[in-house]
């Protein structure tokens, strides 16, 4: 029986904030602070508006850690293949605007997430592999081929990104790994540490902590999963799920998972964090589709984070020449939710 609880974006229709009464609040608002608390109890798109303006103020800057060991990586060379239709976001937007519920369901998460310990850190690959092992981060970094890519990150709540990512390609973190021949689908799990973490204690929604995500192996080795190590040209902050975190730009970005500990392979389909949370709005697919509104707000257009624009959002987030092929014949799966 999946389990069902409220999360912050499920949110009645009548209490999600209209449009107009959610800009008249942004005019009262003084401090981000606040603003963000109202973003999360806005609900869906209402969420994203203005959020160009809320930056402006004397913010903490929470960039790549100090005490990251990888800063002599970056910049790595980019890979010109991975080009944008837009500017790419600047990093003071990707700075202080975030997702990371084990530090709270803020928006406004940077400083929480400077609790984050970076090191040590491992990664354990088990489940179906020739042999269950357990990497050391920075082995890990000296083994992977790093390259830099442009991609775009479509949120399920309608707003959007444009992000210089660092990092290596999942295929290959796949074949290091050495999987049988038999696994079926990768799974990923985050840190589970409430005393760091203070969102993953209970009472906090009664989440399913670690946070899961999961992909097919079809979806793992197709070229566009990329395996996020760091941002801008420097290693990953910790808002943004440093070490290491998922890419996957055709998906919405809840399956970009933070923080990663373990990838094991198996045959059975995993059960993503926000899917055992609430699966009639959280699928295991979550291919972004305009034409499929969410249960409560349209997914036909996007706010991109830094500008006063909503763009109308694309078929797989603009990337199905990569991966319309991978979902051909499965009619019936809800690919977009
Ligand atoms: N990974 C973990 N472990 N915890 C989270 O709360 N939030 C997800 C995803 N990965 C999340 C996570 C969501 S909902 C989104 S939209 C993206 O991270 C946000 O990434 P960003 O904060 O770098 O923009």
């Amino acid at each position: 029986m999946p389990i069902r609880r409220e999360c912050p974006w499920n949110l009645p229709d009548r209490e999600a904030t209209p449009e107009s009464v959610f800009l008249n609040r942004r005019a009262l608002l003084a401090g981000g602070a606040a603003l963000g608390a109202g973003l999360l109890a806005a609900g869906g798109t209402a969420q994203a508006q203005g959020i160009s303006s809320w930056f402006g103020g004397s913010r903490t800057l929470y960039g790549a850690p100090e005490e990251d060991p990888s800063h002599k990586l970056y910049p790595v060379e980019r890979n010109p293949k991975y080009t944008l239709d837009r500017e790419v976001t600047a990093e003071e937007h990707n700075l202080t605007y975030n997702n990371f519920y084990e530090f709270g369901s803020r928006k406004t998460i940077a400083k929480a997430a400077q609790q984050l310990k970076i090191r040590p850190w491992t990664v354990t690959f088990d489940g179906m592999v020739e042999e269950e092992r357990t990497v050391d981060i920075d082995t890990l970094l000296a083994a992977m081929p790093l390259e830099e890519r442009l991609y775009r990150l479509r949120c399920v709540e309608a707003w959007s990104m444009a992000v210089p990512w660092s990092g290596f390609a999942l295929s290959e973190l796949v074949t290091y790994a050495k999987p049988l021949s038999g696994a079926r689908y990768v799974r990923f799990e985050t840190f589970l540490d409430p005393e760091m973490a203070p969102g993953q204690t209970t009472g906090s929604f009664g989440y399913p902590w670690p946070y899961v995500e999961g992909v097919t192996m079809a979806e793992a080795m197709n070229e566009l999963s990329f395996m996020v190590t760091g941002a801008y040209g420097k290693p990953l902050p910790k808002q943004m799920g440093s070490p290491l975190r998922l890419a996957l730009p055709w998906k919405y970005g809840f399956k970009s998972i933070k923080s990663i500990v373990r990838v094991t392979f198996t045959d059975e389909r995993p059960v993503s964090f926000w899917e055992q949370i609430q699966p009639s709005e959280y699928g295991f697919w979550a291919n972004v589709n305009p034409e499929v509104p969410h249960r409560r707000w349209s997914q036909a257009t996007e706010q991109v984070l830094g500008t006063d624009e909503r763009v109308p959002t694309r078929l797989y987030n603009g990337y199905a020449e990569y991966v319309a092929d991978l979902y051909k014949d499965m009619d019936g799966e809800p690919l977009f939710m």
